[in-house]
This record gives C-alpha cells, structure tokens and sequence, in this order.
C-alpha cells in the first residue's frame, strides 16, 4: 500500500468512526441526566434470543420485567421471556436485581451495567430497578426497525429531591381515564414520581363521592364554557355543555396503573374557596340564611363563593368527602387546597362570625386558618397529611405536619421552611406549564406568564434564603398545568412538552450534573422520540428571539439572533420576506439599519422548526 492510499483509509476510519462516536453521544440522551455515566468499548446486542431475569424476592420485579419485555416487543419482534433470576452470569440477559449493598445510594437509586453479555439493572428498592428500566429505554434507538445495540456503560444513579411532581387540572377540562393513564407514563417516563390531580373547582367536580351524588350529577357538568381570555370584553361563550367525571372504580383503576409506575397520586378537593361546583349540588353549605342558587361556573378566574366556615354542616359534609377520598388515595398525603379564598362572604355572615368569635379568632385570615387546621385533624386521624397552597400560611397556626406548596413566588416555601413545614416548590414564573413558552403573538391564548424551556431549566429549587437547616425541609418541586385555556390533550401534550423533559433534570439532576447546552443536545434526540411516539410537542425552544448589543469592536450596536435549541441553522430576511434557507445564514451579530424588519426562522434536515419571528428595528434600538 502507497503512502497516500493509507493516508486515505486512516481518514477514513477516522472520519467513521468520528461520526460513530457522534451517533454513540446522541443516542446519549438520557433525561434527566444520571449522577454518574462511564461509557466503555463495546455493546449490548439486544434480540430475539435475550431473556429478562429478575430477583424473585421481591413480587414487583416481576411486574417491572413484563413492562419491559412489553416495551421491547418493538424491538425483537416477540415478547422477550421473563423469568425468575437462579445464578448470574448467563449471556444475553437483562437482570433485574436488588441488593442492600449499594453504598451511596436511596430508596430510588439504580446501578447499571453493561457490557456484551448482560445488563444488570440493581436497586435497594423496586423503584430503583423501574428508573433503571426508564434509562434503559432511553438507551435504546428511536426506530425499532435500527439495530437495537446498547452501548457498554455503567451508571450509578439517584433523584436530587423525594418530591418530583406535576398538576394536572381536569376541573377546567375534563380528560378521559386513558388520558390520565398517558399523563401518568409521561410523567415514569422522566422518572417523575407525584401525579397531583386537582379533581375540583368552580368549573367541575370530578370524583364520585357516594355520600353526596349531586357532587357529580349536578356539578360535573357545566352548561357551557368561555371563549377567549377572561380579561376579553365582551365575553364570549360556546354553546356546548362540557363535563366528566371519575367514578371511584376508575379512580382505583388509576391509582393501581401509577403504582405500578411507582407514581404517587395526590388527590386536591380545594377548599375552602374554589368550591362553586360544589355549592351547585348542595347550596346550603355556602355561607348565610338560605345560600345560593349556585351554578357551576362557565367562566375562569376567581370569585366569591365558599363553604360557610361557620356551619358544623360544612366539616361534616368535608369529612364525610374526605372518609371516601382517603380510602381511594393510598398516599399519604392529600391536598387541600386552600389558593385563593376570598373573605367577602365570611366577613357577612353570621355563622362565620359567631365561629370567629367562639374561636377567639381575630379576622378572617385566621378563620381560614381554623378551617384548615380543622381538615387537617379530620385526615390526621385518618393518617394522612395535607398539603396545600402556600395560603394555608394564613392564620400562622399551621399544624407542624402540614406540607406547603409554593406557588406566589418562593416567598411561601421560604417562610414555610423556616417555621420547618415541609416544602414542595412551585413558583408560577417559573413552573407553571400552562404558561407561554415562546413568544405570545405565535402561541396558543395562555392564562399569562412566559416560561421557555429554558426558564424552566434553569430553576433552582433551594430558595438562597435558607440555611442548611431548613434547606432540608425542601422537599421537590412541582410543574403544574391549569386548563382553563387547553380543552384537548393534544393541546395538553403542547404545553407539557418539551418543558416536562426540562421540570425532569430540575427535579432529579444535582445541580452540578445539569448543564444546558448539553441538555439542548439532548433534546434534538428527545424530539425525535417524541415524534416517534407520537407526541404533539412544541417547537416554540426553535423560535428566534432577538437582542440588540453593542458591538465589541464597533461598539455600534449590532443584531443578535438566538433560539433555545442546539446549534441552529438560522436563516433571516431584511426585506419582509419569508425566510428560507436560500435566505442570509445567521454566523453572528450584524448591524442592521432603522427601520428594518427583521424575520428570522431556525431550519433542521431542509424543515422549518417552529414558526417565523419578526423583529422591527427602530430608532431608539440604534
Ligand atoms: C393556584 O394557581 N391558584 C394555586
Ligand atoms: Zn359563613
């Protein structure tokens, strides 16, 4: 072989085996990132012929390898047999395992470990082996059809918080039991581990509670709902009745499906304001001589309408909803509600101002407080704990086991904290899903707000004002979707996605572990998967925004084009025409003139991602 014939294959090798090691990284999205991943040489073959073992010591093994001998069906073609674990070391084997000595590592934690022979997932728990699974799916190509090789890794990992939640409201919009089933996998998917369901409200009551039928025959049903945002004048209606509900055997059906996704569903029945669904079907439980008529509410935002915290009826209608609620909801903890209760009724009537002066309570503050603390002890002795909106502060007589969920800020977590409540962190300008992710005048109507995927990445949960004492009292965080404004799941799966992928890395992920631009590298694969999956994601992270600067050198000011995706073909216009990608390449920042329209668009593979922004350079701008 002549010199420059070697010269051409070792390029050649090296050029291949650089776009391998690049395929081999890509296939490296693992979200939320793991505490630990050593890559080594070589890989797992999965196939028709591997076999899953699992330790029988523990039942859910079991159930844990036909998931995943479920998932793989795509795969290898079969479904792959499961059987119980004898001696380690067989080829071509996934081995689920648990074992006591794992220094290091919770009740959550995995290990993992692969080479050509085997991948052995092991845990102290069953839920380490379900998380391991999960990354092992993640592990795997996007098209079943593609050589399903593994690559040869160890990892070793675990959650940074025990609380790793997000909110659904299915009072705004009702969603189907197989819908609540697929929020539920998303959530498993990202090793996400809470599902609180926000089951009432003004617009719709959605659990059956048998002691009370007209909670559900009455107030689950609305006569029709409004169109636009609230602040819109005139408003505007639909004519369609909307409503649902969950009977109780689909709301076991619920519960078991997320315990085998070890996701811990928490129940909220708002109280004591939010509560006009109710009021609907029994009327004399708002405040007052004769209370009502109500109508369950067709419209959003918040009104006056509460339980009478003065009438012993009231507390034992609620414990009587809660006796039923708390054999439905094998969790611990149930949320109570508790946002935005509005004193106008309270402060007028004569129940509620008897019982503040029975109760030797100074104002309707501490009357709400009394309310809650008196649901506190109704669970308490059902033994559960309430959590509930950072209102629940009100009063500052919160039963010490009582959990706070911050959500007007950090302000309430901060205070909670201190006064050593625990502490679930979600703060509307950061991880309110149901918010605009991208720029509005592009977007589906939001309630307000703006949280980019980026926002959302970039929480952190641990409030600076605490000291390593009470940092401990923060127990995770929580991304919630309000639905006033989706009324489908496809819509749902646009607001969830892609900023669930980014709640994930805050929730498990050290802090030292995240890093943004890798996590946007990942998510080029991460909406692959969605598109394979078949999930109606955003592309809002592929929209350009636009910032003036001062040119270093120039110190003119100079036009910078930037999107929340990795490395993006940007192409712009100065014309007003629309951007292709015969258009200017974006390569950095570049002086534009007044009165300039700008439209800039990001391209993937010849696709337009996301739509086209557009920015007008002004005077002032220069
Ligand atoms: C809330 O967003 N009202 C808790
Ligand atoms: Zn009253």
């Amino acid at each position: 072989m002549n010199t420059p014939k070697i010269l051409f294959v070792a390029v050649f090798i090296f050029i291949n085996s650089a776009i391998k090691a690049q395929l081999q990284s890509r296939q490296f999205s693992i979200i939320p990132e793991p505490e630990f991943v050593k890559v080594m040489p070589g890989n797992f073959k999965l196939n028709s012929a591997t076999i899953i073992l699992y330790d029988d010591r523990n039942a859910q093994l079991k159930f844990i390898s036909d998931q995943l001998s479920e998932k793989l069906k795509a795969y290898t073609g079969n479904k792959l047999p499961v059987k119980k674990l004898t001696a380690a070391g067989g080829k071509n084997q996934i081995v689920f395992k648990l074992s006591d000595k794992l220094p290091g590592l919770g009740v959550e934690g995995y290990t993992m470990n692969v080479n050509s022979g085997s991948i052995v997932i092991t845990a102290k728990q069953p839920q380490g082996c379900f998380y391991g699974m999960q990354t092992l799916l993640q592990l795997l190509p996007l098209d079943p059809k593609e050589e399903a090789s593994i690559p040869a890794l160890q990892i070793q990992d675990q959650p940074r918080f025990s609380w790793r939640g997000s909110m659904l409201d299915v009072s705004r919009h009702f969603y189907t039991v197989e819908q609540v089933k697929q929020y539920i996998d998303f959530l498993a998917a990202y090793k996400l581990n809470t599902f609180h369901w926000h089951l009432t409200d003004n617009q719709g009551w959605r659990i059956e509670i048998k002691k009370y039928p007209l909670l559900t025959s009455i107030g689950a049903w609305r006569k029709r709902s409004l169109i636009g945002h609230f602040e819109e004048q005139p408003e505007r209606f639909d004519a369609t009745p909307h409503g649902g509900f969950y009977t109780q055997e689909e709301i076991k059906d619920i519960v078991a499906y997320a315990q085998r996704k070890y996701v811990t569903v928490v129940p909220e029945i708002d109280l004591p304001g939010h509560c006009t669904s109710a009021l609907a079907g029994y009327p004399e439980l708002g405040c007052g001589e004769n209370p009502g008529p109500f109508e369950v509410k067709d419209k959003w935002g918040v009104f006056d309408d509460v339980y009478c915290a003065g009438k012993e009826n009231t507390f034992k209608f609620l414990e009587d909803v809660f006796t039923e609620v708390a054999t439905l909801f094998p969790g611990k903890v149930i949320h109570i509600g508790g946002d935005e209760c509005r004193k106008t009724n309270w402060k007028s009537c004569t129940y509620c101002q008897a019982r503040m002066k029975k109760e030797g309570l100074k104002d309707e503050h501490e009357l709400q407080g009394y309310f809650v603390n008196r649901i506190a002890q109704v669970l308490k002795a059902k033994n559960k704990r309430i959590i509930g909106w950072d209102e629940i502060l009100e009063g500052d007589q919160l039963r010490p086991d009582a959990l706070v969920m911050s959500w007007r800020g950090t302000t309430g977590g901060v205070t909670a904290a201190k006064k050593h409540h625990d502490v679930v962190m979600t703060p509307t300008t950061y991880l309110y899903l149901d918010y605009y992710q991208g720029a509005p005048y592009l977007e589906p109507l939001t309630i307000d707000g703006f949280n980019t995927l980026e926002r959302v990445y970039n929480y952190e949960p641990i409030p600076s004002a605490l000291n390593a004492e009470e940092v401990k009292y923060i127990k995770g965080v929580q991304g919630n979707i309000w639905t006033e404004f989706i009324p489908d799941f496809n819509h749902l799966q646009y607001m969830a996605f892609p900023r669930l992928s980014a709640l994930a890395e805050v929730a498990w992920s050290a802090p030292e572990k995240k890093n943004w631009e890798k996590f946007k590298l990942k998510m080029e694969t991460e909406y692959n998967r969605y598109e394979a999956q078949g999930i109606n994601y955003s592309k809002s992270a592929y929209q350009v925004s636009f910032e003036m600067v001062d040119g270093a050198r120039t110190q003119k000011a100079q036009m910078v084009l930037k999107t929340q995706s990795y490395n993006p073909d940007i192409y712009y216009t100065l014309d007003g025409t629309e951007p292709s990608q015969n258009a200017n390449k974006y390569v950095g920042p570049f002086n534009v003139n007044p009165n300039v329209k700008i439209k800039a668009a990001t391209f993937k593979n010849g696709i337009k991602m996301g739509q086209t922004t557009d920015y007008e350079v002004t005077k002032q701008d220069r």
